[in-house]
C-alpha cells in the first residue's frame, strides 16, 4: 500500500484528508481550506491541489469531469460510473467518491 504523502507542510495536511474530504462533497481550495486546513498558500501546494481535486481514479486517470459526465447520462451506480469510465475498475479506493459524486450529482 501506497505511503501517504504530506501536501500543505506547513499545517500537515495529508494527500488521505484531502481524499476523504472530497468523499463528503468538497470540491474546491476554499471548501479544502474549510475542511482540512490546508493553508493554501504557495504555488507549489495549490498545482498539486488542483489535480488531486480534479481527478478521481488514479488507476485509470479518470477525472472529476468525466465521472459527472458518465451520471449526466445515466450512470447512476458505481459500476455503472466503471463500465463508462473506467473509474473504479482496478484497486477500488476511488468508489466512495464516485458514490458521493452521483448522490450530490457534481
Ligand atoms: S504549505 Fe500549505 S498549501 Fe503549501
Ligand atoms: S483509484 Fe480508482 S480503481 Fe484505483
Amino acid at each position: 500500500m501506497a505511503v501517504d504523502r504530506v501536501i500543505c507542510t506547513r499545517n500537515n495536511v495529508t494527500y488521505s484528508s484531502l481524499r476523504k474530504a472530497m468523499c463528503t462533497g468538497v470540491r474546491t481550495i476554499d471548501e479544502l481550506t474549510k475542511a482540512t486546513g490546508v493553508c493554501n498558500e504557495c504555488d507549489g501546494c495549490k498545482t498539486e491541489i488542483i489535480a488531486i481535486l480534479a481527478s478521481v481514479c488514479g488507476c485509470r486517470n479518470v477525472l472529476l469531469e468525466d465521472v459527472i459526465n458518465a451520471v449526466n447520462s445515466g450512470a447512476d451506480t458505481v459500476d455503472k460510473v466503471g463500465l463508462i469510465s473506467g473509474a473504479g475498475l482496478d484497486c477500488g479506493r476511488c468508489k466512495v467518491l464516485i458514490q458521493n459524486i452521483i448522490d450530490l450529482g457534481y
